[in-house]
């Protein structure tokens, strides 16, 4: 019997973990049954075998089904927030901040904060936890090359300071890489980092169920320090913020109640 898109969520789960139920159904199941067209399988059990003996074609289907477009300082008006309202603030009360940047892709977020947290501390000071669950994404984030366009946002000022021409690309300065620790988490299953000041999950919760997003919510509640801050994507304003104990503070920026 030909498998369905469950047996299929079934198996994937079996295999490397990752709950597809908890990403938009509609959407996941459309961008699977695409690949699968393309890569000119006739359903979910062949091209699954293809994933299960090929550990490459696994690398690329997860890497397709979790979409790592990111950019620099992406949504700039939202980083001028976080440079002239939060970062004092929290440096001012804390000193040294707990920051976790979760779903961090490709590295383009966690090393934009860096680069603004350099303007008030010298980079000796500054840690970051960045995580994924993707693999390939963050080998990239650890390599720290980009093309152009990613950097279209980043002021040419610290284009200067931090980035150097590297073969049609941009290299960013190993500094700045040493600031940041990139680890593979998934939000659907690992355990959370707890007393972070300033956690960064932008751009992912739109993949997921109602009821994943409530789960992980929650959980993020738990892993800020009291008073702590979190800053969330353009698309991704909490509706009821209070139901998961968070105070709205600044357009996309949320505080631990
Ligand atoms: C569109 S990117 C967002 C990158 C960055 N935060 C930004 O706003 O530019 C979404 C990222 O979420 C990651 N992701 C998807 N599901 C995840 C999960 N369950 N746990 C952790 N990361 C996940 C993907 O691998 C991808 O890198």
């Amino acid at each position: 019997m030909c498998w369905t898109y469950e047996d299929f969520k079934k198996a994937i789960l079996e295999l490397t973990g990752i709950d597809l139920s908890s990403y938009k159904e509609k959407q996941m199941k459309r961008r699977i049954d695409s690949l699968i067209r393309r890569n000119g399988y006739e359903g979910y059990q062949p091209y699954y075998r293809a994933l299960v003996e090929d550990k490459k074609k696994l690398d690329q289907f997860l890497n397709y089904i979790t979409i790592n477009v990111s950019e620099f300082f992406r949504n700039p008006g939202q980083w001028a927030i976080l440079e002239k309202e939060i970062l004092p603030d929290l440096l001012e009360r804390y000193g040294n901040l707990k920051i976790w940047s979760a779903a961090c892709s490709t590295g383009e977020e966690p090393y934009s904060l860096v680069m603004l947290l350099a303007k008030f501390l010298p980079l000796e000071r500054i840690r970051i936890l960045a995580t994924d669950i993707d693999r390939e994404a963050l080998d990239k984030a650890r390599a720290g090359i980009y093309d152009a366009r990613s950097l279209q946002s980043v002021p040419q000022e610290l284009v200067n300071r931090y980035f150097k021409p590297f073969n049609g690309f941009f290299a960013i300065d190993s500094r700045i890489k040493a600031c940041v620790d990139f680890k593979r988490h998934d939000l659907l299953n690992d355990p959370f980092p707890d007393n972070c000041h300033l956690i960064l999950c932008r751009n992912v919760m739109i993949y997921f169920t109602e009821e994943a997003k409530v789960k992980i919510y929650g959980k993020l509640h738990d892993a800020l320090h009291q008073d702590g801050v979190l800053f969330v994507g353009s698309t991704e304003q909490i509706i009821i913020p209070q139901k998961y104990k968070f105070q709205p503070f600044k357009p996309f920026f949320y505080k631990r109640m």
